[in-house]
Formats: structure tokens, sequence, C-alpha cells
């Protein structure tokens, strides 16, 4: 096993070693221009992480981990242009810095460049990752026009919510590692119990990411904070604020999240202040300990060593306490 960032320089290298200058550059550019940008690359070390927990090496596991991380950024350069966002890993989005249309075809061809990975397999592992991939894909697509959907509509329930984040988000989280266990040709339940390790990771990290969207520093998280409330999401700290607030509090949260203002700054402190004072805030960060203590204990009945169920427990808490 190697460690977190060891497994990080070796996605780094390989990443590097794979790009390559094409025309055209209004295509290539914003591909290199994002990926460049880093970002914290917990899916691809997932792929690699499960790859050798089940026996593999994991340069046997670059491949799926790069189509992963590729899938990721183009799901992110689409995802800015839906939730009209300026800043990504504190830099301009794709839109921004070119325009919409080339937000459009350079993600579109990162889902093709992604699928190409996979190539590089012998056909029955090919078929099996494929197979994965494309339903997690199709899963993705649901859960972000469901997060779309869901910004017009008063009404959302907490399962409807958790059902949105697992599609949009922790699908891939799961697939991730998945992916490390087909490649390492590891028993069928060991394939599903690390699907649902990462399930419930990635759950967790979604609420996180909602957390943090609200209430990351604005100078280390590297988008824009109140992003979320600015586009009316209904974000779990927002059906919690419902659910715990009392009269007047529910009526001026519905409230803000029905007016579009120019100047988002007293929108997004009022809200803040309505997630804090009605205890959403809290409810939130403990969502996030109970998704990831589910993640753990699917590790029981996993057949690996205790120091192999460490590793991936260490990752876990290390999920929970970051913030970025
Ligand atoms: C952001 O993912 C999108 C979500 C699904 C929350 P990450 O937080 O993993 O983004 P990077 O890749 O580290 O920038
Ligand atoms: C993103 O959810 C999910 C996907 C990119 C598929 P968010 O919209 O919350 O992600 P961020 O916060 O922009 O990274
Ligand atoms: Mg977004
Ligand atoms: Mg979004
Ligand atoms: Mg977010």
């Amino acid at each position: 096993m190697h460690s977190i960032k060891q497994y990080q320089e070796f996605i780094n290298e390989y990443q590097a070693s794979q790009q390559v200058v094409r025309e055209p550059k209004n295509l290539y550019e914003p591909i290199s221009y994002i990926l460049g940008l880093g970002g914290k690359k917990i899916r691809p070390t997932l792929t690699l992480m499960a790859a050798e927990i089940f026996g593999a090496d994991y340069k046997n596991a670059l491949p799926a981990a790069l189509a992963v991380e590729v899938f990721h950024n183009f799901s992110l350069i689409h995802d800015d242009i839906m939730d009209a966002a300026p800043l990504r890993r504190g830099n301009e989005t794709v839109h921004e810095k070119w325009d919409l249309n080339t937000g459009i075809l350079s993600g579109d061809a990162m889902l093709i460049l992604a699928y190409q990975y996979f190539e590089q397999y012998e056909p029955a592992v090919f078929r099996d990752l494929a197979k994965l991939f494309s339903k997690t894909a199709i899963q993705v697509c649901e859960g972000q026009q469901w997060d779309v959907d869901f910004e017009n509509r008063d009404e959302v329930t907490i399962p409807e919510y958790l059902k949105m984040i697992e599609y949009k988000t922790a699908v891939l989280v799961a697939a991730a590692m998945k992916m490390g266990a087909i490649i390492a040709a590891t028993s069928t339940e060991n394939c599903e119990l690390i699907y649902d390790f990462g399930l419930n990771l990635g759950l967790a990290f979604q609420l996180q990411d909602d957390y943090l969207d609200a209430f990351g520093d604005p100078a280390t998280f590297g988008k824009q904070v109140g992003g979320d409330i600015i586009e009316n999401k209904k974000t779990y700290l927002y059906l919690k604020a419902q659910e715990f607030s009392s009269p007047p509090q529910r009526e001026e949260l519905m409230h803000l999240f029905s007016i579009h203002p120019v100047d988002t700054n007293d929108k997004v402190a009022s809200v803040k202040n309505v997630f804090e004072k009605t205890g959403a805030a809290e409810a939130t960060q403990q969502a996030i300990t109970d998704f990831t203590m589910k993640a753990f204990e699917t590790l029981e009945n996993m057949q690996i060593s205790a120091d192999k169920k460490a590793i991936l427990r260490l990752f876990g808490e290390k999920l929970m306490s970051r913030n970025v």
C-alpha cells in the first residue's frame, strides 16, 4: 500500500504523461486548463487505493483512475454552467474564461476522452468497467437534473434530497472504488461492499460540500462561498432549516429563497444566520458524521486485513475534517 500523498503523485505524473497539445486549441485548451487546476483528486485516489487493497498493482488501475478524474472534471465544467458559478479551484470557471459553447463542447470531448482510457483493459475487464461507468454517468445526469429541478420547487423532502445527492455525487465515488476492485478481480461480495462504502462516503462528502458552500472560508475554499444560497439550492442545510424554523423564520427563509437580488451579500448573510439559529448547520454536521460511520460499518464484513481497513477509515476521517 502507499500513502494518500503518494497516490496523488502517481495520478499527477500519469496525467502529465497523457497531456498532448492538439488542435483545435479552443477545444483542448479548456481541457488542459481545468485538469491543470488540480483539485483534491479524491476519486482517482480511491480507485488506486481500492485496487491495492484487493491485491492489484496500483499501476494497473491508473487508466481507470484517470478516466474517473476526467469524467469528474467534465461534470464540473457543465455543473458550473448550470450553477452559474464564477469560480472553480480558485480560478475562473471555463464558461467565464472562454464562453458557454466552449464549455459545452470541451465538456463533451472530456466525456469521450474518459471512455477511451478503458480501451487499455482486456475485453472482460473493459466490459465490466465500461458497463459500470455508463450506469454511473447516466445516474449523474439524473441527479444533476433533480438538483436543478429542486431550485424551483417549494417542497423537497429529505429522502428526495438524499436520492439527488446519491445520484449526482455518491455513485461516482462508489464506482471509482468498485473499479479498483474490478481491476483487482476480487470477489463479487467485496466489489459490492466497497461500492457501499464509497456510496456512504460520497453522501457524507456531498453533505459537507453543501456545508462548506455556506460556511467555508472564502480565502481558501476555491469556489464562490454562498453560491448555493444565491442559486436557491435545496441543500440539506436549507431543508433542515425549514424543518426546524419558527413560523417567522420559515417565512423569512421562504422569502429569501424566492428572490434573485443583484447584490447577494445581504441574502447570503441572512440565510446563513437562519441556518445557524435553527440548528440546521449542526444537524448537517451530524449527518456528515452519521454517513461516514455508516460507511465504516460496511468495512466490518469486508474480507481484507485490519490494517487495510484502517487505511480506509483514515481516508474517511480525513474527508470529514476537510475545509476545501
Ligand atoms: C466537487 O468535487 C463536486 C462535488 C461532487 C461536490 P470535489 O470537491 O472533489 O472537487 P475537486 O476535484 O477537489 O476540485
Ligand atoms: C456537483 O454538485 C455535482 C456534480 C458536479 C456532478 P455541486 O454543484 O454542489 O458541486 P460544486 O459545489 O459546484 O463543486
Ligand atoms: Mg456546482
Ligand atoms: Mg451543481
Ligand atoms: Mg457544492
